[in-house]
């Protein structure tokens, strides 16, 4: 009889065996907790589709910082929902703006926290759109202003540098966004914040329930003309060279799960940190398997977020980033 000589189980014996040879793990640093702040006070709303993550107040978000604090998060993710929106998406800028206001208040309450700020418009227009929209006088459609958008972006992340955030996250995707962000920042003396672009963000469904969350659906079009076309990988390096040459401190993949590729690709052509955003319907849809009983929610959460460890990010974002810190502590 002809025996194999490599025997690939003999490592996988034993529990200790396995994570002796383990390749890649999960931790509580590679984390980042999205928050959503809003105006007015005692409000702390859980988002319909995305069960477990709230709207908060300022006040009400320090019972949720407390918790962030003791579970050993160090970063959170801000997005703002403000009170008003108009066509140029003012309240993004604000000195009282509500993403200014939260930072202020997490830098207070905990120093050591970092304040990812997210930094783009369509939260804060009344279209929805990432950037300044206007008639094509041609066409007469109507489509983005590249560079008054990017004014508007700039003012925004020198805002919220002042305000106190620690990095700067531009998810908007307008030509150039990195440069007029980077040269904005150090001109206002913020050379020491860096710059976590969304690199390569692509015109995803899978953003669904964060726009429900957010209230950021465009009212008309789509995001095609700026997000990147699924079907492309190729197009994906472009975007993450334009970045690094620009000054960018992290790439990021946006959504995740169904770009592990992309992930591998930047992280096989790239030195900078992987940042993989882990996005709402990603959530959602474990959250609703899970309710029902199809799945095993802490199972799969590992296992998927896991696999975008293995496929080359660094850092993840997740709503499950809570979650996930409780079943490794339990581990
Ligand atoms: C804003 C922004 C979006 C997300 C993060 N920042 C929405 C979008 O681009 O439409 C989505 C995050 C998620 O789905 O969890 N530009």
């Amino acid at each position: 009889m002809n025996f194999p000589v490599v025997r690939n189980r003999r490592l996988r014996t034993s529990r200790g065996m396995r994570n002796l040879v383990r390749e890649n793990s999960l931790s509580v640093h590679d984390l980042i907790y999205p928050l959503f702040v809003t105006h007015g006070t005692d409000i702390k709303d859980e988002i319909a589709s995305m069960p477990g993550v709230y709207h908060y107040s300022l006040d009400r978000l320090e019972e949720e910082l407390a918790e962030i604090h003791e579970l050993g998060i160090q970063a959170v993710l801000l997005f703002g929902i403000p009170e008003h929106k108009d066509a140029e998406g003012t309240s993004a800028f604000e000195e009282d703006g509500i993403v200014q206001q939260a930072t202020r208040r997490i830098k207070e309450l905990y120093p050591e926290l970092l304040v990812i700020a997210d930094t783009c418009l369509c939260q804060f227009t009344d279209h929805g759109h990432c950037g300044i929209v206007v008639q094509d006088p041609v066409s007469r459609q109507a489509v983005i202003d590249n560079d008054r958008s990017l004014e508007l972006l700039a003012r925004t992340a020198v805002s919220q540098a002042k305000a106190g955030a620690d990095i700067i996250a531009p998810s908007n995707m307008m030509d150039g966004f990195v440069t007029a962000i980077r040269a904005a920042l150090d001109e206002a003396g913020f050379e020491q914040v860096p710059v976590m672009s969304y690199s390569v963000k692509y015109s995803s469904s899978f953003y669904g329930p964060f726009r429900d969350a957010a209230h950021s659906t465009p009212q008309f079009g789509d995001r095609r003309t700026y997000q990147m076309d699924p079907a492309n990988l190729r197009e994906a390096i472009r975007e993450a060279e334009t970045d690094v040459a620009e000054g960018a401190d992290f790439l990021m993949v946006k959504p995740a799960l169904a770009y592990m590729d992309v992930i591998r690709t930047l992280k096989d052509n790239f030195d900078l940190p992987v940042v993989a955003y882990n996005v709402s319907a990603e959530y959602s849809m474990v959250k609703a398997a899970a309710d029902k009983g199809w799945i095993d929610e802490q199972a799969v959460v590992m296992e998927m977020l896991l696999g975008m460890k293995r496929a080359g990010a660094d850092i993840l974002i997740t709503y499950f980033a809570k979650d996930v810190i409780r079943w490794l502590k339990e581990q």
